[in-house]
């Protein structure tokens, strides 16, 4: 089984969560694209929904795949989003924004009654930071943000490199909010509530990727004798 055979079983799952009428949020990255792929299967053969992308590029995959669209000003609350995670803990904290699209993610899943992580197994972790945590800044002041982002860092008892994140050309990445990202290699965060709180707090920071309190569920699919075998981490009702 390999990594897009198990991201497509836990988006697979996920869609059975899916019942006509629902006004869904679609996620960003590789395993909510499975899920936009599989959603607008269904929606081609009948069903009836609405979703709200997260990213440009989720909004024009599933322009693609056929599924009716809207924004928040049209829907402000919405029954589900699926979305995937980089890192998802026990208590489903979740490290977001692997994919940049970590202000649009939070903010349509904040608006959702429920958000379900979809990923593959190897995103739980007992404790979260091995994966950079992406923290959003405005470009204006951003030698200041960053002096005052690893202030916060240290005073939540994290050490680490603050990086800016280059697009893939090289040149400096700007999200779909005309923002840029600083990637936080903390190793592990011991108290991530704390840490969320202190970033917050510095001028010029428009978001970071930790995602506390937010998620209902993640749907985790890992290997088993050459199938996927799904674990539920919270609930799917
Ligand atoms: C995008 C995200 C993605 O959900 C996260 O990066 C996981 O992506 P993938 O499913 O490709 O591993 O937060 O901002």
């Amino acid at each position: 089984m390999s990594g897009p055979d198990l991201r497509r079983a836990a988006a697979a799952r996920a869609l059975d969560l899916v019942e006509p009428g629902m006004r869904l949020g679609l996620g960003t990255g590789s395993t909510a694209a499975a899920f936009v792929d599989l959603l607008g299967e269904r929606v081609r053969a009948g069903l009836d929904v609405v979703g709200v992308p997260t990213s440009e590029a989720t909004h024009a995959a599933a322009r693609k795949a056929g599924i009716r669209l809207a924004t928040l000003e049209d829907l402000p609350q919405l029954d589900l989003t699926i979305d995937g995670a980089d890192e998802v803990d026990s208590d489903l904290r979740l490290i977001k924004g692997g994919g940049a699209a970590l202000l649009r993610e939070k903010i349509v899943a904040c608006a959702s009654r429920r958000m379900v992580v979809i990923a593959d197994a190897t995103k739980h972790v007992a404790t979260l930071g091995a994966f950079p945590l992406p923290i959003e800044v405005n470009a204006f002041g951003l030698a200041a943000t960053r002096i005052g982002v690893a202030a916060a860092i240290e005073r939540a008892g994290c050490a680490g490199a603050v990086a800016l994140r280059e697009a893939p050309d090289g040149s400096v990445l700007v999200t779909d909010g005309g923002h840029r990202i600083l990637d936080a290699r903390l190793g592990r965060i011991p108290d991530p509530e704390r840490l969320s709180a202190l970033l917050w707090a510095v001028p010029g920071v428009v978001e970071h990727g930790l995602f506390l309190g937010i998620a209902t569920a993640a749907i985790l699919a890992e290997a088993r004798d050459g199938r996927a075998e799904i674990t539920v981490i919270g609930s799917l009702a």
